[in-house]
């Protein structure tokens, strides 16, 4: 899979790129790439922002100024980008990322993740520049790199060779192996500590009756809403 991000903070991808399951993910030949669009801003000072019309708090990236970076990275016209591979604006306002999105974009060839900054952006972008806007919880976070090293973490895992153990990948929360719902509990040693003591039914070596007992735990967590 191949990844670009656009954002204003390329250096925060630095300590992303350096964790385990992303490097083997680059090993395995994933590309993660960002540009930093201030580079490519055609306005003077580097500005990539401006007040909103209609007024009110806080700056908006300008268009002109995505359209570059764009046009400029992938030598076609902005608005073609979108054709060629998802582009994804990241905002409070986009698609919630659940499960289900992330292995839908985890089947993608190609990304490409949008940071905004401030108010976030000048809605031309997401118009014209993309294919959708994705957001990763209902709260408004300063900008969108979080955002998009959430989006890549939980993509990365999914492609071959970045998990130490396929297996940890199958059956994990929210996947098909469990119907979509959340894991059972998972305990190891000591199996006693400041009495308390592991569900006997793991130490009985009972293959069957472990697989029914996590089926069940399984259940019941989904039907409290919780997660693991
Ligand atoms: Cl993708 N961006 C920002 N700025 N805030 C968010 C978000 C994204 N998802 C939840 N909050």
């Amino acid at each position: 899979m191949d990844i670009d991000i656009f954002t204003l903070f390329p250096e925060w991808f630095e300590w992303f790129r350096e964790q385990r399951h992303v490097r083997n993910a680059l090993a395995a030949g994933t590309s993660l790439q960002c540009v930093n669009f201030r580079e490519h801003t055609p306005l003077s000072g580097g500005q990539v922002d401006d007040t909103p019309f209609g007024g009110g708090a806080g700056m908006v990236l300008r268009v002109d100024v995505m359209d570059s970076a764009l046009r400029a990275h992938y030598g076609i016209d902005a608005t073609e980008v979108p054709r060629c591979r998802r582009v994804i604006a990241l905002t409070p306002t986009g698609r919630p990322l659940d499960e289900e999105y992330v292995l839908q974009l985890s089947a993608e060839p190609a990304l490409t993740l949008l940071c905004g900054r401030y108010e976030g952006f000048d809605e031309r972008i997401v118009e014209h520049f993309c294919s959708e806007s994705l957001s990763i919880g209902r709260y408004v976070l300063a900008g969108g790199e979080l955002a998009a090293m959430v989006v890549c973490d939980a993509i990365l895992r999914k492609l071959p060779g970045a998990l130490g153990d396929p297996g940890s990948a199958t059956e994990e929360s929210f996947s098909a192996a469990l119907q979509g719902r959340p894991e059972y509990p998972h305990y190891t040693r000591p199996a006693e500590y400041r009495g308390w003591s592991v569900p006997e039914v793991l130490l009985s070596g009972h293959h069957e009756r472990v697989r029914e007992w996590r089926a069940q735990q399984s259940l019941e967590r989904g039907h409290r809403g919780e997660s693991a």
